[in-house]
């Protein structure tokens, strides 16, 4: 019999790359002889009612290169419930966890450090394709999430030009623009609006007019969901979530009027939206999520808690997930002024 029960679960957004940690946590259990894994269901929603399911090397066969979570996800927020965090807590018990291991991103990760500072055995795993959680170099979710933007992008440029258009590629990412950086570099926006620089809309026009009047008769703007008009950011509806968040969305389209208006280039707009959320997940995402798995796996056997597994370099390393919950990891200045370079 096992001695060590492990519990797993994915909260908030999902991504690819989930399922490569779930696989992985349960091959390193299953390698130390010693371990036994059960799956929570649907976020922090599973371990509030018990939604367990036991994850075998059977279950988590073929799942390395599928999207999204074979546990589901939630963004279930217990510690803004009266009585949330006690509840987990029993559930700790009754499920007679050694450990737990949430993948999740800043706000999954708040409630495990919650749940670590009342004495619950609690590793962390940093997922999100917004790459905006502090202490780690890069999430898993991300390189996938940049793959799909920069694809979506370089078709984009070919309809644009042919068409002598201004083409605003909206891209997720609500408080750090690491996506639309990163996709909008790879993919050679003429600029890139991101929530870390206020936008100027008088540069912006000035920029494509100049580009039409050298005879480059089309325009690529990348520009995250979060990015900052002079009235402040587009919302698609007031209605905060469980963690207080507002559902961002409609930017791509206020920009591409607008710079119409200023411009008279004929503009669209395309929202990217969930597309870089699903699909399987490229090679670099599933060994950056296999060794978080690995490593989340051997703290957790080893009795460490409070911790999360981060990217230093090229090591995987423990931070306290206090660090990493923190405060958001937003865009370097000095990497979007050198993107700028290209801008135009
Ligand atoms: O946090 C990841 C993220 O994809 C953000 O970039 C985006 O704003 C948000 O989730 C969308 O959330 P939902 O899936 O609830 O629409």
């Amino acid at each position: 019999m096992p001695t060590k029960r492990l519990g797993i679960l994915t909260g908030g957004g999902d991504c690819p790359g989930l399922n490569a940690v779930i696989r992985a946590v349960v091959r390193r259990a299953a390698a130390s002889g010693n371990a036994e894994v059960v799956g929570l269901r649907l976020g922090w929603k599973g371990l509030l009612e018990r939604l367990s399911v036991p994850l075998t090397l059977e279950a988590v066969r073929g799942i390395l290169p599928r999207g999204g979570t074979i546990l589901g996800t939630s963004r279930t927020n217990p510690s803004k419930m009266e009585d949330g965090l006690p509840r987990c807590a029993a559930s700790f018990k009754e499920l007679r966890l050694s450990a737990l291991i949430a993948v999740g991103g800043e706000d999954t990760l708040g409630v495990a450090a919650k749940l670590h500072a009342q004495g619950l055995p609690v590793i962390g795993v940093p997922k999100t394709i917004d790459n905006d959680l502090n202490g780690t170099d890069q999430t898993f979710g991300f390189d996938t999430a940049v793959q799909i933007a920069t694809d979506a992008i370089d078709r984009l440029h070919t309809t644009a030009e042919s068409h002598e258009r201004v083409m605003v590629v909206e891209i997720m990412g609500r408080h750090a623009g690491w996506l639309a950086l990163h996709s909008g570099m790879a993919g050679g926006a003429d600029a890139i609006l991101i929530p870390e620089q206020p936008v100027d809309m008088d540069a912006l026009a000035e920029l494509v007019k100049k580009r039409y009047a050298r005879g480059r008769r089309y325009a690529m703007i990348v520009a995250a969901e979060g990015a900052k008009l002079p009235e402040g950011e587009v919302k698609q509806e007031a209605v905060l979530d469980a963690f207080g968040h507002v559902r961002l969305g409609g930017l791509g389209e206020r920009l591409a009027k607008e710079i119409e208006r200023r411009t008279g280039c004929e503009t669209r707009s395309v929202v990217l939206g969930h597309l870089q959320r699903g699909g399987t997940p490229t090679a670099f995402d599933r060994i950056l999520a296999t060794r978080f798995g690995v490593h989340a796996c051997e703290l957790a056997l080893e009795g460490k808690s409070g911790v999360m597994v981060a990217l230093r370099g090229t090591r995987i390393e423990p931070v306290p997930l206090q660090e990493a919950v923190a405060t958001l990891r937003t865009v370097d200045p000095a990497l979007y002024r050198l993107a700028s370079i290209f801008f135009g």
